[in-house]
């Protein structure tokens, strides 16, 4: 694959598009990579004996196909985002019909290799533990057991910890949503607060309407409930299809519906605003209630902050869930639910299930927010994440077959990765094992089998091993393919 433009510059084109040239083919072999800054238009153009309008027009034309980015008063830099021109997959097509979930070996299968510490690890979507603020959160929780205060031994009961309630609230401003400390419970993680909130709305045998691919824990929720997955398809960047949802929701009786808009996992997938809009206001005609999974909205990586679905919600019918799992701490297991009218309920399964959340990583991520630290490391993470998925992204271009298709996210650190028709994504999966790597095989994110080519790469361990690791991959891909 080539981040070059269609017709390579020949010897007869012009000489600023053979400098674009030059500088495209540094950045295709890995010289430059993303995030870094290439030469200033002044040095290019002493190095090159050419007068700095070539170098200039060079460089307009690198920024128009999206490989470079002028940033003021500091020079050129290769762009963290994607480059225009990759092969995205096409909006997914899913079985029309509901099927009963049944994954669960192949997933746990998975799981375990996230322990060994001898493979290349592309394969949960766990964040970078490099990039979790250990040190922080260690200081924090210290402090706590110092001062031995009886209560963080005991129970919080639900709605859980108040302090933390109030920060959730606070900081869901800037996801255009006005929320009470009293309109949240907190979870253990995000996984529970989507438990609690199907155990709400549905039972045994009832159908819920999800984005296909769907992350593989919800399924195994949805398979451990005896809940039928309707698959919707589902575009690559801008989520599910509402014409599809909205025939679903009027030919089939589903009881809610579950999507991930603000970088879907495993698509990155961020829905636009209008089409959330739409979306509450779609489900709202019909009664249905929205569970709307937010556990990657902080960790866009440029730009302001996705607002979430529930920001429209007018009949409180929309129930909000979130984790610090991504960006803070993913063994702390705090998360949280804005369930709408049905908070009752929800705050009732949450004590059924297992009382209260451990108050202590409450209590210590609540003193993170409250320490204000918890916006400087945002702004720190999101810029790695974003660095590391383009730098995997251009990876996959030098290494793997031309075939190849991957998603272009906008937020979070996981690709989906489209690999030609050939290749069955478990024969890869062991194949990749023996060479010490491992990887999601496309199977798991759907109750039907639909991903069989496809696979999701967690590039939050980004590193020169990680690229020796995909090169490798490349190499099983094509004698696979
Ligand atoms: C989309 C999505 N939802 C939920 C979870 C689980 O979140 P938690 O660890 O907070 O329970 C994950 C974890 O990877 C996820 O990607």
């Amino acid at each position: 694959m080539s981040l070059r433009a269609a017709s390579p510059s020949g010897r007869g084109a012009p000489l600023y598009e053979r400098v674009a040239e030059n500088i495209a083919h540094l950045v295709e072999t890995g010289t430059f990579r993303p995030g870094d800054r290439i030469p200033s238009v002044r040095q290019l153009s002493q190095q090159k004996r050419v007068s700095v309008t070539t170098v200039l027009q060079a460089y307009y034309l690198l920024e128009d196909q999206g490989l470079i980015e002028a940033r003021p008063q500091s020079g050129y830099y290769v762009r963290t985002q994607l480059p225009s021109g990759l092969p995205e997959p096409e909006i997914s097509s899913p079985e029309p019909d509901p099927s009963q979930v049944s994954i669960h070996e192949l997933t746990m299968m998975v799981l375990r290799d996230a322990e060994n510490p001898n493979l290349a690890q592309f394969g949960t979507a766990v964040p970078n533990p490099e990039l979790v603020p250990t040190r922080k959160l260690n200081s924090i929780m210290a402090s706590l057991a110092r001062h031995n205060e009886p209560r963080s031994n005991q129970y919080v009961f639900p709605p859980g910890c108040e302090a933390l309630r109030v920060q959730i609230a606070q900081r869901a401003v800037n996801a255009g949503c006005s929320l009470s400390p009293n309109d949240i419970v907190i979870t253990s993680g995000c996984i529970e607060a989507i438990d609690l909130c199907l155990r709400a709305v549905c039972h045994r045998g009832d159908t819920v309407a999800i984005e296909s691919p769907m992350y593989f824990g919800i399924l195994q929720l949805m398979e451990s409930l005896g809940v039928q997955a309707l698959e919707i398809p589902t575009h690559p960047r801008e989520g599910i299809s509402l014409e599809a949802l909205r025939f679903a929701v009027e030919h089939t009786p589903v009881k809610a519906c579950l999507v991930v808009p603000n970088f879907n996992n495993p698509l990155g997938s961020c829905m636009p605003d209008e089409k959330k809009k739409e979306l509450v206001e779609l489900l709202a005609r019909y009664d249905l209630p929205l569970i709307e999974n937010d556990i990657s909205g902080e960790l866009y990586h440029s730009g302001k902050r996705p607002i979430v679905s529930k920001a429209y919600d007018r009949k409180g019918l929309v129930m909000l869930c979130s984790s610090f799992s991504k960006e803070i701490a993913p063994g702390y297991r705090v998360g949280w639910v804005a369930p709408g009218r049905l908070k009752p309920t929800v705050e009732w399964l949450k004590f059924t299930a297992n009382i209260a959340t451990a108050t202590l990583p409450q209590l210590a991520i609540a003193g993170f927010l409250e320490s204000g630290g918890y916006d400087h490391h945002l702004r720190h993470i999101r810029r790695v994440y974003a660095r590391y998925v383009a730098q995997m992204s251009l990876a996959i271009m030098r290494h793997f077959p031309k075939e190849t298709r991957i998603t272009r996210p906008t937020g979070g650190f996981v690709l989906w990765v489209q690999l030609p028709e050939k290749v069955d994504s478990l024969v890869l999966y062991r194949q990749a094992l023996k060479a010490g790597i491992t990887l999601t095989p496309g199977y798991i994110f759907s109750a039907t089998n639909q991903y069989r080519n496809f696979i999701r790469l967690n590039a939050a361990f980004w590193s020169a091993e990680a690229e020796r690791a995909i090169e490798r991959l490349g190499e099983i891909i094509k004698e696979i393919a």
